[in-house]
């Protein structure tokens, strides 16, 4: 179905992996029917926030076509972004959609000028092609996270900061002229001193030049602080979804309740102390019967480990879990 109005409509989507070898192997479902919308009236930004492991960069990849789904459908302003087949078609979805990764300095050779990079973008997407427009183009992307052509150009990697490279590759990302930015922890490999800095450029970003930004992190400090709306991921699963100020401030589901407990208060940087072995609990936990937070719920009941929640809508947010299956009859799935 096509869907203008929407910048993003992430359908359902599932993605299952196959691990270990064929007979000995096992099936893992890092996402598991993930549903949300992201307008283009009004740019946003959205958080994915949860433990490691619980899918954040598999989601990234998927909206990205970098992986494929097992199933259900992304749009991206109504189109399929599953049918894209070659490269022509995806430069055209990725001169929309731009990610930025979490260490710049993988991003970047460090035996090439950063320079380089942004020029090469400008031309391989078309936006500029004589020599001299090509260093606006530049020096612009680079004025609006805060630098310059003339503080950057002919540098190398390890002659800038975390920081300061961290903006270049946001500086890169920018130069199509995207709609849409996928940041997966774009701050966790930076100087926790120049963090805000980078957390404020995005919140910029979206106000002054009206990207939207899927912002992935496991810090709930800096979430809060610039999102407009966050889901809370576990093991595959939304289990919590809606604006921010909501889903933190009043947690429904009992893990965002355990999350929020563990920061007491939103300080910035701090990361969550829920730390658990994945090692030992990941296999079991995703091949779990019924909910997946069942094992670790203060408040499981015994149809929790039986079946899978709906998504129960309420409060302005979708929350799985069982707990509001009688107060709710509004289950969305
Ligand atoms: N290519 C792959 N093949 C098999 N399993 C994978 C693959 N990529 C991810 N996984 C598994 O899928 C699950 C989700 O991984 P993912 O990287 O999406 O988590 P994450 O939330 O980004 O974690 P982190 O916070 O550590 O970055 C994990 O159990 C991971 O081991
Ligand atoms: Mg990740």
């Amino acid at each position: 179905m096509v869907n203008n109005e929407k910048l993003l409509s992430v359908k359902d989507i599932t993605k299952v992996f196959s691990i270990g070898g064929l007979l000995t192997g096992t099936r893992l479902t890092a996402v598991n029917e993930v549903y949300f919308e992201m307008g283009s009236a009004n740019p946003e930004i959205f958080t994915l926030a949860g433990e490691s492991g619980s899918g954040k960069t598999t989601l990234a990849r998927l909206i990205l076509h970098d992986i494929e789904l097992t199933h259900g459908s992304i749009f991206y302003r109504g189109t399929d972004v599953t049918t894209i087949r070659n490269r022509k078609e995806r430069m055209r979805f990725m001169e929309r959609v731009q990610p930025i990764f979490q260490n710049p300095f993988e991003t970047f050779n460090p035996l090439k000028r950063v320079d380089t990079y942004l020029y090469a973008t400008a031309v391989n997407y078309g936006i500029a092609k004589s020599g001299e427009s090509t260093d606006g183009v530049v020096d612009d992307a680079l004025r609006s996270v805060g630098l310059s052509l003339q503080e950057v150009r002919g540098r190398y990697p390890h002659e800038l900061s975390g920081g300061q490279l961290q903006r270049v590759s946001v500086a890169r990302a920018l130069i199509p002229r995207p709609s849409l930015l996928i940041a997966d922890e774009p701050v966790s490999m930076v100087d926790a001193s120049l963090r805000m800095s980078i957390v404020n450029l995005f919140k910029e970003l979206k106000e002054k030049s009206g990207v939207s930004i899927i912002y992935i992190t496991h810090d709930l400090a800096t979430a809060y602080y610039i999102s407009d709306r966050i889901a809370i991921m576990l093991r595959g699963n939304f289990v919590e979804m809606g604006p921010v100020e909501k889903v933190l401030s009043e947690p429904l589901h009992p893990y965002t309740k355990i999350l929020k407990e563990s920061v007491p208060k939103p300080v910035l940087g701090e990361k969550w102390k829920d730390k658990i072995e994945l090692s030992t609990l990941e296999a079991k936990e995703f091949a779990r019967v019924g909910c997946k937070f069942a094992g670790r719920c203060p408040s499981v009941m015994d149809i929790c480990k039986k079946e899978d929640p709906k998504n129960f809508l309420l409060d302005e947010r979708t929350v799985k879990c069982h707990l509001y299956a009688k107060q709710f009859k509004n289950s969305i799935l």
